[in-house]
């Protein structure tokens, strides 16, 4: 496995390994690597020839009052992970390697950042995009995989490639969850045993909403928010961020819950943890 810290390196490497007929797959991460990540790894293989794994601890996309500190990191562990999941590269750059003195040029997706995480995280889409177009360039034409359990994140990457004509196909990868439910994530770390126990409310609560709709009830969304907030709600150390019911690929708000067509997403913390989740009903 090639271990990569010098952008150009990278892109080199990228490139010999298209000009010899090998499509590359794509999974940007920020590590820390848990059965998520390595279930995109997966797909990325099953996509490719070629997979590469990005490892950054992207700053631009943390508020000044988040978790950019204290954001758990393990690159040996994670490259373990890598090795035994066959990846073939890991791209893990330092800070200044991605944001040299000076740097002052982002990418901004307007509209479907508006709510839902882009409320409660004002900058964090806009270093989002501006990371992941960089590591798009320095790649160059792959397939790119991330996980559905950012939705809003997907939805907003998407429309990036499109809109800027990167050369990059973007798809989804399902939610892994713990066996409770919970989806997989790093910042389960952060969890102490009781909040670990509050947690899979996230998920019961998205739950609860898809089996009354699947046995035939119809729902508003301001029902559906209300199911949800009464089962987070009931569980100790948890505080309702948002609960958003938006259709599935536009992200626009909706009066009812419509099957085929609806997300439920919602972001909670439990304790000082924000968790986010969704259902695509
Ligand atoms: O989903 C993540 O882990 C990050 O937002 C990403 C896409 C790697 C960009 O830093």
């Amino acid at each position: 496995m090639l271990q990569i810290a010098d952008p150009r390196q990278l892109s080199t490497e990228c490139e010999r390994q298209r000009r010899e007929g090998r499509r590359i797959g794509f999974v940007p991460t920020m590590g820390y690597l848990h059965e998520g990540h390595l279930s995109l790894v997966r797909r990325a293989r099953e996509l490719s020839d070629f997979v590469v794994v990005s490892i950054f601890v992207n700053p631009a996309q943390f508020g000044p009052s988040e978790d950019l500190e204290r954001y758990p990191a393990d690159l040996p562990g994670d490259l373990e992970k890598c090795r035994a999941e066959g990846v073939d590269c890991v791209f893990a750059p330092r800070g200044d390697q991605i944001y040299p003195e000076g740097f002052s040029t982002y990418v901004v997706v307007e509209g479907l950042t508006e709510g839902m995480c882009g409320a409660s995280r004002p900058i964090h889409f806009r270093g989002v995009c501006t990371v992941v177009t960089k590591l798009f360039n320095l790649v160059g034409p792959c397939v790119a995989v991330f996980g559905e359990k950012d939705y809003q994140q997907l939805q907003v990457l998407r429309r990036m490639a499109r809109d800027l004509n990167q050369p990059v196909e973007v798809m989804g990868s399902p939610i892994v969850r713990e066996p409770d439910g919970l989806a997989m994530s790093s910042r389960n770390a952060y969890l102490s045993r009781s909040q670990r126990e509050s947690a899979p409310c996230l998920y019961r609560a998205l739950k609860t909403i898809q089996e009354r709709l699947i046995s035939g009830e119809r729902i508003t969304a301001a029902q559906a928010v209300a199911i949800a907030r009464r089962i987070i709600e009931a569980e100790p150390e948890t505080r309702v961020d948002y609960i958003e019911v938006r259709h599935a690929e536009r992200l626009e708000t909706l009066e009812d819950v419509r099957r085929g067509e609806t997300v439920v997403a919602l972001a909670v913390f439990v304790g000082e943890t924000r968790l986010i989740d969704n259902i695509v009903l």
